[in-house]
């Protein structure tokens, strides 16, 4: 019969795969910074780039508080949406519809990160990790954040240069 799994094993394998994806971002957000056509995008990846070493601290210190070492898992969904991203920085390279492009290639990470972290947080409270719900919800304020400033430099300009080209 299978080894019986528990909330904290779920807790632990997402916390395996976030931190996975948060270092796959991380070395990511350079390369969309340099692609990113105009200085606000430019300043809101490097923004976010350095936001996101602040997230990787967190999430080590969640895993101390979980009492496991900090490891990542190979995350899947993190791997597509990014490769999704890179084909668009090929496909629309040069052109007026880049920026609008990469913003929603961004917002994808900010929406998979949101569920992640909402799920995590939760899961914190059930297990009584109180110190690793406040760290996580720190961390989901960001992400929330990003994706409405993200969603403001679109409406703001990028979609507009987009269509009018
Ligand atoms: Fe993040
Ligand atoms: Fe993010």
């Amino acid at each position: 019969m299978a080894k019986e799994k528990t909330l904290e094993d779920l807790f632990h394998d997402t916390l395996k795969d976030i931190y996975y994806a948060e270092r796959k971002i991380l070395k990511t957000l350079p390369k969309m910074q340099r692609a990113a056509q105009s200085d606000e995008l430019k300043a809101a990846f490097e923004k976010h780039r350095e936001e996101t070493e602040g997230q990787i601290e967190r999430l080590q210190q969640v895993f101390e508080i979980f009492g496991k070492p900090a490891r990542g898992k190979t995350c899947d969904a993190i791997e597509g949406i990014i490769s999704e991203g890179e084909e668009i920085m090929d496909e629309f390279k040069g052109t007026a519809a880049l920026d609008a492009g990469l913003i929603s290639s961004a917002q994808a990470v900010e929406h998979y990160e949101i569920t992640r972290y909402g799920t995590l947080r939760r899961w914190a409270q059930e297990l009584g990790l109180k110190d690793a719900v406040a760290l996580l919800e720190q961390t989901l304020e960001e992400e929330s954040k990003t994706d409405a400033d993200l969603t403001a430099l679109a409406d703001a300009s990028a979609n507009q240069r987009a269509k009018a080209a």
